[in-house]
């Protein structure tokens, strides 16, 4: 690649990663890319580094501008690898006047065994610095993603550079909100949100409280992952103020695993009569599709159904796996159900309720087991779970 110029004198020099398919977890079957910026100014300064086998990249785009040896200040927005990763080569490099980072972030840092005779200087929200002719206001935004993160804000440009916050894992050759397919640009941001913010969402609110306090003029928001927002960044702010509001559609997904079909026919089923209610519904076999792709549907689905087989006294690993992801990024107020076939034993069901219970999600029956096959009587009972829960989801929403 080579470097964009996204403001004048501010240029993308980050690097995209065409091939990455898993992201500690999440699956990024599109790549994803690692920004940084670069401002040229009195004082040149380089905002954010990459993961670390992409460092040739960086110093390729900062080169085709400008000497690495000649950037003054660099800025640490995130401390977490793929944007600090190549942080020593560069320090190294660069050998920059002064360091700005969050007191989290020069003490993760040091706890990642960075030198503690970096030139470190901490900043706060609030605190500005000069540049020459342009100036960068730090704005931390603790725990979103991580404690260290924080925000640069450059107000003459009215551009946010936002670290993780409006970000996608999404390689492409474009740069820019405009270049890109909107929906497809809005899905993987989606999914971003539920995979990486949603158990954040209460500060997220905060956050977007506080920048519309702050009175910031934003027309530009370039994040540290996929497309930078300019022209309407607004767009992007309404889908964080709607995702972390939580707020659910006239959507079910039933989530299920399965031996020998016998709970895929329950399934099917509950599937029957959730859509015979006239709600949305998706099925969602865990052998099929991957936890992040599950949870980007389940942002807002307000039902989430889950369906296990019992094998040797448990529920199915993948629905174990899907459970444990899903409870630690906290969706809630939603309608829930377990259900499952059984042959001797049949623990899956009430495993799975126990962590239904544990979200807190309303559950809509004591949980459906059927002995090994569904008979046609049982297969109603699915049915008629699925009308009732279509009937909760249409008076709730
Ligand atoms: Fe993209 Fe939290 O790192």
């Amino acid at each position: 690649m080579f470097p964009v110029e996204i403001k004048e004198n501010v240029y993308w020099v980050g690097a995209v990663d065409w091939d990455i398919r898993d992201f500690h977890g999440y699956s990024t079957y599109k790549g994803t890319t690692y920004n940084a910026y670069l401002i040229i100014d009195d004082k040149i300064t380089l905002v954010d580094t990459v993961k670390n086998p992409f460092k040739e990249d960086l110093i390729s785009n900062i080169s085709q501008i400008v000497d690495p040896g000649k950037i003054d200040y660099l800025i640490v927005n995130h401390v977490e690898m793929d944007h600090a990763g190549s942080i020593r080569e560069m320090v190294n490099l660069i050998k920059p006047e002064k360091i700005f980072c969050s007191a989290m972030a020069q003490k993760t840092m040091l706890a990642y065994n960075l030198p503690a005779d970096y030139p470190y200087q901490v900043v706060k929200t609030g605190q500005n610095l000069s540049l020459g002719k342009k100036t960068v206001q730090f704005i931390e935004t603790r725990m979103l993603h991580w404690p260290d993160s924080m925000f640069s804000y450059i107000p003459e440009d009215r551009l946010l550079i936002s670290s993780d916050a409006f970000g996608e894992h999404w390689a492409t050759s474009e740069r820019f909100d405009d270049q890109v397919d909107h929906n497809e640009l809005m899905v993987h941001a989606a999914k971003y949100y539920a995979n990486i913010l949603l158990l954040y969402s209460p500060l997220v609110q905060k956050l977007l409280a506080d920048v519309q306090k702050m009175g910031l003029d934003i027309d530009m928001i370039a994040p540290d992952h996929g497309i930078i927002w300019r022209g309407r960044p607004q767009v992007i702010l309404e889908a964080y103020d709607r995702w972390s509001k939580q707020i659910t559609t006239n959507k079910s997904i039933i989530i299920y695993d399965t031996m020998w079909q016998s709970t895929e026919q329950m399934a099917l089923a509950i599937a029957d009569g959730l859509i015979r209610e006239g709600v949305s519904t998706k099925l969602l076999n865990l052998s099929r599709n991957h936890r992040s792709e599950i949870m980007t549907e389940a942002l807002d689905a307000k039902a989430i159904i889950c369906g296990s087989s019992t094998l040797n006294n448990n529920m199915l690993p993948r629905m174990a796996d899907i459970l444990t992801y899903m409870r630690g990024l906290k969706p809630v107020n939603r309608i829930a159900a377990a259900f499952g076939s059984y042959g001797w034993s049949g623990e899956a069901v009430g495993q799975i309720n126990q962590y239904l219970e544990e979200m807190k999600f309303t559950l809509a029956d004591p949980g459906l087991k059927v002995n090994y096959r569904p008979n046609a009587e049982d297969l109603q009972k699915c049915a008629a779970l699925g009308q009732y829960i279509g009937q909760m989801i249409k008076e709730q929403n």
